[in-house]
């Protein structure tokens, strides 16, 4: 009866720790894993979800739209999730999935995706 279920979690944990070497490895396979669904492969916010999302994600490649936003709230809005930025919470929090160091990778990979800086 319990061998099963020990099979079964060590299996679990098999994957777990696949998946944070997988996600350590690179920010923009982070991006292609968490983000994509909403915010499109290449960041355009025409992700596969986005027919049936009321709000809409945004456009990372944006310039315009991106450089008004400071990197704290890229990051808090990554890390906590759209709410924590008076944004929408379809916008989901990362901070079970990705540690800070991550989201700070991925706030540079945003700012790649856009050309463009805070401010400028
Ligand atoms: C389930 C869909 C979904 C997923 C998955 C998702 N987002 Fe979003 N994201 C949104 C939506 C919707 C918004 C727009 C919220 C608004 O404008 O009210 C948003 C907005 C943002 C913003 C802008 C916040 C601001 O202040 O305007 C950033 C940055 C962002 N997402 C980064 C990410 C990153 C990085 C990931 C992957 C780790 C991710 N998102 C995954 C839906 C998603």
């Amino acid at each position: 009866m319990m061998k099963p279920l020990m099979a079964a979690l060590a299996a679990l944990c098999i994957i777990a720790s696949a998946q944070k070497t997988a996600h350590a490895a690179s920010t923009e396979v982070n991006y292609q894993t968490y983000c994509w669904q909403c915010h499109g492969m290449k960041g355009n916010g025409k992700g596969v979800n986005t027919p049936s999302m009321a709000i809409q994600p945004r456009d990372h490649s944006d310039a315009t739209g991106m450089k008004g936003i400071p990197d704290a709230q890229l990051f808090k809005a990554i890390k906590e999730g759209g709410l924590a930025v008076s944004k929408s919470g379809l916008m989901p929090a990362w901070a079970a999935t990705l540690s800070d160091d991550e989201i700070k990778a991925l706030v540079q990979h945003l700012r790649k995706l856009c050309n463009c800086k805070e401010g400028t």
